[in-house]
C-alpha cells in the first residue's frame, strides 16, 4: 500500500512552533532544533504552513515569491537542511501551496495591474462592471469577490481577501508557471503539497450571477452556500475536478511518489469529484466533519460508517480535529483532558490518516484575544464583533487565538521565544508544556505519543478494514479493525458511566487508557476511557 494512505500528519504553523533568534517569530532553524523531540512523539509526515517570501498579510498565505524562503524563518539553506535533517529521521516533508491566489505584491500581480496589455494582465482575473461588479459573486469571506482598480478602470477577482488576487487558470501560462513552482520544490525533495482552497481555483466562464440561498454561515466543511448565495458559478467547478487529476498526473512522475491533500468542502460527492472516480485525482482531501464533533459514540459510528461506505479502499479518508483556522478541539470539550483522549484514540484508531495539529498533543488552549486587537486579517475586517459574540453564534473570526505559540517548557516564554512573542504566550502552567508532560506518564503528551507509535507499528491499524459494531444502551463505540488474519478491536467509552463486557476470545492487549482493564476476563471501561485488543482468527 503506498506510504501516504499509511501515514500520519503533524502540521507545524512556523510562525508560532520554535523562535531561534529572539525576534518573536518562529523560524526554520527553531524547527530544526525540534525535530528530534517531533521524531520522538513518532511524526511520519509534517506539513508546514507556508514560510515562502510574504508580506505575511495573512501570515503567508499570501505569497510575493514562491521559490525564496521569508527572511523572517530563514534562508534556502536553512530550509535545504530543514528537508535534509526531516528526511535524515525517516519523515516526510509536505508544503503548503496557496495555487489560487497570489499577493498583491507579488511581481506578477504589479505587472498585471499596471496596464490592460501587459503580458501579465492575463495571469489575473479582470473585469469590465458596468457602473457596478461584473456580477454577484460573493468571496469565501463574505465580501464582493470583486475589488475595483482605478488606474486600469476594471475589477480583479479575489475569492478570499482583496490583496489575495486569484490566479487565471485559464490561462495556460499561468499553470505553466505553477507547475515550474511544484518542480522546483519536488526537485528539492518534498514529499507533497497541501493545496489550499483548491476548490476555488477555476470560475465559469460564463461569469453568470450565482443563485440565491438561504444559508448565511458557512461551515469548514460546506463552503457552497454561505451569505445567501449558492456558489455555483465560483466554487467547486468540474474544471477544478480535472486539473486536481492534472496535478497528481504532473507530480507522479516524481521518485518520492510525492502525494496531494487539499483543501476543499462540501458534500461527500463534491469530496469524492476531487478525489476522482478511480481515485486519479488529488491523493487526499481535508475532512472536517469531525470539528463539529458532538461527543457521544453514536456521532462517531455514524461518522465512520459514513466514511466506509462513501470512501471504500481504495480511497483513504482523514480525520481532523483542527488546524491554523479553527477553534482548539480542547476548548470544545471544556478543557477536559480524559475526553481529549478518547477523542485523539478515535483520530488516530479510524482507517485514514490523523491530521494533528501541532500543540494538539498538549492540550493546547485557545488564546482570548479580542478581535479588536486581533493580527488576523478576517479579525481586522469583523473588529467591532464582539469575541462574545461570535462565541455565542458558533462563527470563528479571530484566528489568532488558535495560533498561540507552542508551550515548551516553563521557563520565560516558555522555552519558544527569549524575546517578545509575535502573539502572547500567555499564562501557562509547567503541566501545560510538553516537558511538564514528558515527566508525566498519564499525561497528554504521553497519550499522543503511544497512539502515533501504535498506528505506525500496527499494519492493521494502518491497513486493515473497519467494521463498526452496534453496542445499545451505552455510550461505547466499537469497531473492528481487520487485516489477513489478524483483528484489532477498538473500544471508546464516551459516556461517565464504565461499561464492562465479557471477552468473547483469546487476544492481546495492545493498549489502554483512562482506567480501562480487564478483571476476570471481563473488560472494564470506566468512563472515558478505551481499550485495544488484538487477536488471530483460526483457520
Ligand atoms: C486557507 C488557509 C487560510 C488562509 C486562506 C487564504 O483557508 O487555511 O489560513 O487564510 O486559505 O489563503
Amino acid at each position: 500500500m503506498e506510504w501516504w494512505k499509511q501515514t500520519s500528519i503533524y502540521q507545524i504553523y512556523p510562525w508560532s512552533f520554535q523562535d531561534s533568534n529572539g525576534d518573536g517569530i518562529g523560524d526554520l532553524p527553531g524547527i530544526i532544533r525540534r525535530l528530534d523531540q517531533i521524531q520522538d512523539l513518532g511524526v511520519e509526515t509534517i506539513w508546514f504552513s507556508p514560510f515562502y517570501r510574504s508580506p505575511g498579510e495573512d501570515f503567508g498565505y499570501d505569497i510575493s515569491d514562491y521559490t525564496a524562503i521569508d527572511p523572517r524563518f530563514g534562508t534556502m539553506e536553512d530550509c535545504d537542511k530543514l528537508i535534509r535533517e526531516i528526511h535524515k529521521r525517516k519523515m516526510k516533508v509536505v508544503l503548503d501551496m496557496v495555487m489560487n491566489h497570489t499577493s498583491d505584491k507579488h511581481p506578477w500581480f504589479i505587472e498585471s495591474k499596471s496596464s490592460k496589455d501587459n503580458p501579465k494582465r492575463d495571469f489575473y482575473i479582470w473585469k469590465k462592471g458596468k457602473n457596478k461588479k461584473p456580477n454577484n459573486w460573493i468571496s469565501m469571506v463574505g465580501t464582493s469577490g470583486w475589488n475595483y482598480d482605478k488606474s486600469t478602470d476594471e475589477f480583479y477577482y479575489s475569492n478570499f481577501l482583496s490583496f489575495q488576487p486569484d490566479l487565471n487558470y485559464r490561462n495556460p501560462k499561468v499553470k505553466k508557471a505553477m507547475f515550474g513552482v511544484l518542480d522546483f520544490w519536488l526537485k528539492k525533495g518534498v514529499d507533497g503539497f497541501r493545496l489550499d482552497i483548491f476548490n476555488s481555483i477555476y470560475k465559469d466562464e460564463s461569469f453568470k450571477d450565482n443563485p440565491f440561498s438561504l444559508r448565511f454561515f458557512p461551515t469548514p466543511d460546506n463552503h457552497d452556500e454561505a451569505f445567501f448565495q449558492k456558489k455555483t458559478y465560483n466554487l467547486n467547478l468540474p474544471e477544478s475536478f480535472l486539473f486536481a487529476k492534472e496535478v497528481r498526473k504532473h507530480i507522479s512522475k516524481y521518485k518520492q511518489k510525492p502525494f496531494l491533500i487539499g483543501e476543499v468542502s462540501g458534500s461527500g460527492k463534491v469530496l469524492k469529484s476531487f478525489l476522482g472516480e478511480k481515485a486519479d485525482g488529488l491523493n487526499l482531501v481535508f475532512q472536517f466533519e469531525l470539528i463539529h464533533f458532538d461527543y457521544h459514540a453514536q456521532f462517531f459510528k455514524e461518522l465512520l460508517d459514513k466514511n466506509e461506505k462513501e470512501f471504500p479502499t481504495p480511497f483513504t479518508p482523514t480525520y481532523v480535529l483542527g488546524n491554523h483556522d479553527q477553534r482548539r478541539y480542547i476548548d470544545r470539550l471544556g478543557g477536559d483532558i480524559r475526553k481529549a483522549k478518547v477523542l485523539s484514540a478515535f483520530q488516530f484508531l479510524a482507517r485514514g490518516i490523523p491530521v494533528v495539529y501541532y500543540g494538539d498533543e498538549i492540550g493546547r488552549k485557545e488564546g482570548r484575544i479580542s478581535n479588536f486587537l486581533g493580527k488576523d486579517p478576517i479579525a481586522k475586517m469583523n473588529r467591532f464583533v464582539p469575541l462574545f459574540l461570535s462565541n455565542l453564534l458558533g462563527i470563528y473570526i479571530n484566528r489568532d487565538n488558535c495560533r498561540l505559540p507552542m508551550l515548551w517548557d516553563d521557563g520565560e516564554g516558555a522555552g519558544f521565544t527569549t524575546g517578545k512573542s509575535w502573539l502572547p504566550v500567555g499564562k501557562f502552567l509547567a503541566s501545560d508544556t510538553v516537558s511538564g508532560q514528558k515527566k508525566e506518564k498519564n499525561s497528554l503528551w504521553n497519550h499522543y505519543r503511544s497512539l502515533f507509535h501504535l498506528r505506525k507499528n500496527s499494519n492493521v491499524l494502518r491497513e486493515g478494514s473497519l467494521h463498526t459494531k452496534q453496542i445499545s444502551g451505552s455510550d461505547v463505540l466499537c469497531f473492528e479493525r481487520k487485516l489477513g488474519d489478524k483483528v484489532v478491536t477498538v473500544y471508546l467509552n464516551f459516556g461517565d458511566k464504565s461499561w464492562k463486557e465479557l471477552l468473547p476470545v483469546n487476544f492481546n492487549l495492545l493498549f489502554s487508557f483512562g482506567g480501562a482493564d480487564l478483571r476476570e476476563g471481563k473488560l472494564e471501561l470506566p468512563g472515558h476511557s478505551g481499550m485495544v485488543t488484538e487477536f488471530r482468527l483460526r483457520k
